[in-house]
Parts: structure tokens; C-alpha cells; sequence
């Protein structure tokens, strides 16, 4: 007898998140014609796509940050698109976000930066506080870094520590907006390896924005290129290396995202 595989695959579930037929503008700049794409529960997809596309807005519309012009953004079966600010407030208990240039609040120190969600989302006391910032600290490599301010951290650092704040409240799905631009090959890996662990231990969801190709192919299950106001090709890496596509194949073999065909 053949033995059975305990993982199901997660193409099998129902999307954990579904992004359909979303269109977005800013004035006359417009940015979607028709986002759609649909993330399964465990897997880890990136998008990929030149400057400007609109990879960031695409995570900010799922979090509410930003909001959709029509279509439907849906994150466990819950429509998000024009939903009020404290019912979000569960939404964002369930995904985080490590935005790009990691956004941490320059007047508050490591540790209050990241118990900030946590008190939000009524984490537990403060020694419970306490023990959840040593803790995810330790795990992105800063240990005891907790009194710092913002100023006083690299850009490297800065960008671990809002990946400790996002993954503190421990989310269901991450969204890392470029975790590894800018940061030297040693943080690169150590960052790319915490995307890996976190992926495999805790079958957290992932969606990364990058354009760091070698990275994308070591840890993603599916790849999403953002192309002409739509995602003009989503599929494995198996897919994409045999896709005839010639914008994508461009993409993967640059890998800089510096193509120019999307300036108008
Ligand atoms: N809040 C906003 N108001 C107006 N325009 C915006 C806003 N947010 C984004 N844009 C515009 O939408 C477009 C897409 O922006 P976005 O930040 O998503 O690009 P990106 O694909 O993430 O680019 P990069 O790779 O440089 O980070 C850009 O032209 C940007 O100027
Ligand atoms: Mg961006």
C-alpha cells in the first residue's frame, strides 16, 4: 500500500484569501483593470512585478489601508473592501504586515514598537508582553535590543524589527512588502530563512513582494506577475521556468524589476 501523504495539498481547500475582478485608480493613474488572485492556506506566493505597479497597494488593499474602487477582497470568507475600522481590527489580528521600509514608530523604543499590536489585540499582560518581545527578538537575531529607538538602528535592523512586531501577534498569513531590500547578504539569509521556518513550522500563509529572484525560487510554492494592470501570470516555479511568457522570462532571468515596459 502506498503510503499516504499527511500534508494535503493546499490547492485542494478553498482560498484563504481571494482577490476578484478588484479594480483600482488613483485619479486618472490607473492601477488595476482587474486584480485576481486567489492564496491558499499554507502556501507562499510572491509577486513579483516592475516599480510602481502597484505590488505594495495590492497589500495595503487586503489589510483595509487602502480601499478598492469595486470588486471583491475577500480574507476568510469575510469581504474586506469597505469594511469599517474596528471590524478590520480582526482581519489584521489574522494578517500581518511587514511594510515596506518596516514603519515603526521613531518616538517609542524596540519593545514598545512591537507590543504596540499586541496591545491592540489584547495579548496578555505585561510580563506576558515582555516574554513575546524577548522572544520573537531572539528569533530575528536581535537579542536584548528591546530599549533602543528607531534612530539608533541600521536599516537592516529597523526591518527586523518590524518583522518581529509583525510576526509577534502571531498572524495566520504574513505579507512581507521587500523583507530583504537593502540589507547585506548575512541579514538577507537570515531574514529568507525566518520566511522559510516560519512557512514550514507554523504553516503560516504567505504572500512576499520581492525582486530577489534567487530567493523567490528557494522558498516560494507559486509566483504572481503583476503586468499591465493584472496579473498576467500566476503558477509553481516549474510553470513559470516553462511559461513562454517573454515579459516574465525577462523578469526571472534580471531579476532587478528595471524593464521598462510599464512606463507611460
Ligand atoms: N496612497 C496613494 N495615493 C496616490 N497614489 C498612490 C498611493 N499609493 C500608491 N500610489 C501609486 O500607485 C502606484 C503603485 O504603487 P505601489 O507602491 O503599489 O508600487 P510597487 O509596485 O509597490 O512599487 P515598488 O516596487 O517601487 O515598491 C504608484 O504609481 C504610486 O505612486
Ligand atoms: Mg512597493
Amino acid at each position: 500500500m502506498m503510503p499516504t501523504d499527511p500534508t494535503p495539498s493546499p490547492y485542494d481547500q478553498d482560498p484563504i484569501i481571494s482577490f476578484s475582478n478588484v479594480k483600482k485608480a488613483f485619479g486618472p493613474k490607473v492601477i488595476y483593470e482587474d486584480c485576481t488572485l486567489d492564496i491558499y492556506p499554507g502556501e507562499t506566493i510572491t509577486i513579483i512585478g516592475g516599480s510602481g505597479t502597484g505590488k505594495s497597494v495590492t497589500l495595503k488593499m487586503l489589510i483595509g489601508l487602502l480601499s478598492a474602487d469595486s470588486g471583491s477582497i475577500k480574507a476568510f470568507g469575510t469581504e474586506v473592501t469597505h469594511l469599517a475600522e474596528p471590524k478590520l481590527l480582526p482581519i489584521r489580528r489574522r494578517v500581518a504586515m511587514l511594510f515596506q521600509g518596516a514603519a515603526l514608530f521613531d518616538s517609542l523604543t524596540v519593545a514598545q514598537n512591537i507590543k504596540y499590536p499586541l496591545r491592540e489585540h489584547r495579548w496578555g499582560n505585561e510580563k506576558k508582553l515582555d516574554e513575546r518581545v524577548a522572544e520573537v527578538l531572539e528569533m530575528v537575531g536581535l537579542p536584548g535590543s528591546q530599549n533602543l529607538k528607531p534612530s539608533a538602528l541600521s536599516g537592516g535592523m529597523r526591518k527586523r524589527v518590524g518583522l518581529a512586531r509583525a510576526i509577534a501577534i502571531e498572524p495566520e498569513v504574513i505579507l512581507y512588502d521587500e523583507p530583504t531590500t537593502g540589507l547585506d547578504p548575512i541579514n538577507v539569509r537570515r531574514i529568507n530563512g525566518l520566511i522559510l521556518s516560519l512557512q514550514k513550522k507554523l504553516n503560516v500563509t504567505s504572500i512576499v513582494v520581492t525582486h530577489d529572484m534567487d530567493a523567490c525560487f528557494t522558498f516560494t510554492d507559486r509566483i504572481a506577475l503583476l503586468h499591465n494592470r493584472r496579473f498576467s501570470f500566476v503558477g509553481t516555479q516549474d510553470e513559470a521556468r516553462a511559461s513562454p511568457d517573454r515579459y516574465l522570462q525577462e523578469f526571472i532571468a534580471g531579476g532587478k524589476g528595471t524593464l521598462d515596459e510599464d512606463v507611460e
